[in-house]
């Protein structure tokens, strides 16, 4: 099982996008894929339809409650959710005084009686928190989408850092899986250039796939549908078909969980 953190402290860089699109395309390719919202936020359950105001999942991070209680299927196929409410805002007052409270959810997780899934992915808020926390100690790798746009690489190099710190002190097992450039606009030299840029200096932990501006993408929320079924053959459907894929071929390399 791999499980997949997907963080950038930047607000709207497109993690939630890349959540929710790479796990219909992982599901699509027989891939069964959880998927946690951790972000208070909830966007990613909404793209899902699914407007969350209860308590399950504040309850497994906070009081111990079973994960499994948690876990909805989607209309998607092979996709199972964990959906957030906006009552994971209060996340990090509840367990202010916890000790070790970032590894409640790995704790949680363990507790399974099962979990079947081939990948985990978390959709993380773009606060450094206790949920972000949560999904580092959980993760196995940690997946970050960038902008391209130069602005963007100021607080990559900032992240990367904490990582390195989070492997130190918490999860000796995190690396970075790898840097995704998103929005990326072929047409304009900035969008080129930064893409360049985090070639030359990231080399192979940038994603060979890339995830092209596409408006569909924007729009597909609004119809409550992942871009691969909302528009099976428009750019965005393609590139994170091809970012599965990717994924996909590196599984000999991985270790199991
Ligand atoms: N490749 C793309 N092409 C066009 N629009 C995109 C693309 N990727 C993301 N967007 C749009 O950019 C905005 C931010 O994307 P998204 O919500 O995925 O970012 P986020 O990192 O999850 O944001 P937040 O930090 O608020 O959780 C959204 O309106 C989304 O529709
Ligand atoms: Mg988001």
């Amino acid at each position: 099982m791999r499980k997949i953190a997907i963080v950038n402290q930047k607000g709207g860089s497109g993690k939630t996008t890349t959540a929710v699109s790479l796990a219909a395309s992982l599901a699509e390719s027989s891939k069964r894929v959880l998927l946690i919202d951790l972000d208070p936020q909830g966007s990613s359950s909404l793209w899902f339809g699914i407007k969350d105001q209860g308590k399950l999942f504040f309850d497994v991070l906070t009081a111990r409650a079973p994960l499994e209680q948690a876990v909805q299927p989607t209309k998607i196929k092979n996709v199972d959710l964990i959906s957030s409410s906006p009552l994971l805002s209060g996340v990090e007052k509840a367990l202010y005084q916890e000790k070790d409270a970032e590894h409640n959810l790995k704790h949680a997780f363990a507790n399974m009686q099962s979990a079947s899934w081939d990948y985990v992915l978390l959709d993380c808020p773009p606060t450094l928190g206790m949920l972000v926390l949560n999904a580092f100690v959980l993760a196995k790798e940690v997946l970050v989408p960038v902008e391209t746009h130069v602005m963007a690489l100021h607080g990559l190099l900032q992240l990367l850092k904490t990582i390195q710190l989070i492997k130190e002190r918490l999860n000796p097992s995190l690396e970075l899986g790898g840097i995704l450039a998103c929005r990326v606009d072929m047409r304009t030299k900035h969008s080129n250039e930064v893409l360049g840029q985090l070639r030359n200096r990231f080399q192979d932990k940038l994603y060979q796939t890339f995830i092209r501006e596409n408006v569909k993408l924007a729009e597909a929320p609004l119809h409550v549908k992942p871009i691969i079924q909302y528009d099976p053959s428009c750019y965005g459907a393609a590139d994170y078909r091809a970012l599965a894929k990717e994924l996909i071929s590196q599984e000999v390399c991985v270790e199991p969980a």
